[in-house]
C-alpha cells in the first residue's frame, strides 16, 4: 500500500449566475472585451448567507459518495481556501462537524489559488507517511464576498464554487509527482490588504476598501504563464513520463490564454485541455477540483488516464501534480 490515488470527486457551483451582460451594467466593461481577453463568459455567485464551508460541504457529500467513503473512515479534512466563513474557526473544522467526521482533524491551508494543490500534496505526504490512510482534500471559495464590483480589473475575473476529493492509501498508482514553489518577493501584486493582523477590519478599513482583492493583473498574468509552465515541465519530468502521456491537462483555470499558453508549451493538442472557465471564471482554490469533477463526472476523464493539474496563486504560489486518475 504505498500508493495515494484520488478515489472519488464531488463538486458545487451556486445557481445564480453573474454574466457578463450584467456586468456590463455595474462596470464600465463589454462582453466583447471580457471574452477576448480571459474567455470568461460568466461565473457564479453564492446567494446571501451560503458561505464557503456550505458549499464545501456539498461537494465533500458528492465526493464521499462517489469514492462510497463514510465521513467516519476519514482521517483528515484540509482546505484550500481565500475566503473562509472565519479566521476562526477554521472551515476545516465547519465541514468536519457539518459532516459528523468523528474521527477526522481539520484544517484551513492558505495558498491562494494554488490551495487545493497544496492541500492535495500535504494530503499526500500525510498518507504517504503512513499517519493516515483518507483525507478529505477541498477547495472552496465565495470569492463574490472580497470583489470590489466597481473595479472592473478584477470583478470581471472571479466567481464562487468549491470541489472535493477523496484520497486514498492504494495498491494501484495514484499521485506520480508533485511540485509546489513559492516567492513571496512579489505578493503586492496580488493581495488582500485588510481584516489580518497588519490592516485589522476598522470603519477607516472598510471605507477603504481593504477587505478587497487587489491585483495587478498585468504583471499577475506575465509571472503566471512563465511558472505554470515550468511547474508542468517539472512535473512531467518527475513522474517519469512525456508530455504527450498526459490524457488530459486541467490547470487552473484563470484565464484562457493562460491555459493556451501552458498547453501549447507541453505541445499538447486543443482537446487535451480542459476548460470550463467560459461558466465559472477563476474560483481561486476551486478551481482544479471543480474542473476535475466535471471533466470525471462528463467521462472526459475515466479511470487510469493521465492528469496534469497545474496552478498559480497569490503568495506567489504556484505547482503541479501528475495523477493516474
Ligand atoms: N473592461 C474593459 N477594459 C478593461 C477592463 C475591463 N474589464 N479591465 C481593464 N481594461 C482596460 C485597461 O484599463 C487597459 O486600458 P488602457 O490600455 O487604456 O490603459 C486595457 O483594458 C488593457 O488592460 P490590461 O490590464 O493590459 O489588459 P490585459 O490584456 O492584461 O487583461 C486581465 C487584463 C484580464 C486582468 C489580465 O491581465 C489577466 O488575466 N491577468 C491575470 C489575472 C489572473 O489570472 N489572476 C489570477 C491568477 S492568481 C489567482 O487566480 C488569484
Amino acid at each position: 500500500m504505498n500508493h495515494v490515488r484520488i478515489i472519488g470527486t464531488g463538486s458545487k457551483a451556486p445557481d445564480k449566475v453573474l454574466s457578463n451582460h450584467d456586468l456590463e451594467k455595474m462596470v464600465e466593461t463589454s462582453d466583447e472585451w471580457i471574452t477576448a481577453r480571459t474567455g470568461i463568459k460568466e461565473r457564479r455567485i453564492a446567494e446571501d448567507g451560503i458561505a464557503s464551508s456550505d458549499m464545501g460541504y456539498d461537494a465533500s457529500l458528492k465526493a464521499l459518495e462517489a469514492s462510497g467513503t463514510d465521513p467516519s473512515e476519514l482521517d483528515v479534512i484540509i482546505v484550500g481556501t481565500v475566503t473562509p466563513d472565519y479566521m476562526m474557526p477554521s472551515t476545516g473544522c465547519l465541514i468536519q462537524s457539518k459532516l459528523k467526521a468523528k474521527n477526522a482533524y481539520g484544517f484551513d491551508l492558505a495558498a491562494g489559488c494554488s490551495g487545493f494543490l497544496y492541500a492535495l500534496h500535504v494530503g499526500y505526504g500525510l498518507i504517504k507517511a503512513g499517519t493516515a490512510k483518507k483525507i478529505l482534500v477541498v477547495g472552496t471559495e465565495t470569492l463574490s464576498r472580497i470583489m470590489d464590483y466597481e473595479d472592473r480589473s478584477t470583478c470581471i475575473l472571479f466567481g464562487d464554487g468549491a470541489g472535493a476529493v477523496v484520497l486514498s492509501e492504494s495498491e494501484e498508482p495514484g499521485i506520480m509527482s508533485s511540485c509546489l514553489n513559492a516567492d513571496g518577493d512579489d505578493w503586492e501584486l496580488l493581495y488582500i490588504p485588510g481584516g489580518g493582523s497588519k490592516i485589522p477590519a476598522s470603519k477607516e478599513s472598510i471605507e477603504n476598501k481593504d477587505h478587497y482583492m487587489k491585483m495587478n493583473g498585468r504583471d499577475v498574468f506575465r509571472i503566471a504563464v512563465k511558472s505554470m509552465e515550468a511547474a508542468t515541465m517539472q512535473a512531467v519530468e518527475e513522474a517519469g513520463i512525456k508530455p504527450e502521456d498526459i490524457d488530459l491537462l486541467i490547470p487552473h483555470q484563470a484565464n484562457f490564454r493562460i491555459l493556451e499558453a501552458v498547453r501549447k508549451r507541453l505541445n499538447l493538442p486543443e482537446d487535451r485541455l480542459f476548460s470550463n472557465l467560459d461558466k465559472y471564471g477563476n474560483t481561486s482554490a476551486a478551481s482544479v477540483p471543480l474542473a476535475l469533477d466535471e471533466a470525471v463526472r462528463s467521462g472526459r476523464a475515466k479511470k487510469g488516464d493521465i492528469l496534469l493539474f497545474t496552478v498559480f496563486g497569490g503568495g506567489f504560489t504556484w505547482g503541479a501534480t501528475v495523477v493516474r486518475l
